[in-house]
């Protein structure tokens, strides 16, 4: 499944920049070297490394909802589709 049309990027690049320390869909741009361009893929790499993070680690302490201070982390409005490559961050 391609998660970024801009640059080509599908579910398993992506686990793999997450898999290698990628934390926010800006870094898993860099790992591939590239950065974001129409954003519209942002929110779905944001959710995946949520779930990466969930899964595979437990840095966090718990799942979603055991953590409430993770969803602060998120701007309020994560759901837009962010235009710029800040927002990727
Ligand atoms: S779909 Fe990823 S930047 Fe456009």
């Amino acid at each position: 499944m391609y998660v970024c049309i801009c640059h080509g990027l599908n579910d398993k690049k992506v686990k793999a920049a997450l898999t290698n320390g990628a934390k926010t869909p800006a870094s898993v741009f860099r790992h591939h070297g590239c950065q974001v361009q129409c954003g519209k893929c942002v929110p779905t790499m944001r959710e995946m490394a949520a779930d990466h993070s969930t899964h595979d680690h437990h840095a966090h302490g718990g799942d979603r909802v055991a953590c409430p201070n993770r969803h602060s982390h998120q701007p309020a409005n994560s759901d837009a589709v962010p235009a710029y490559g800040v927002a990727a961050e």
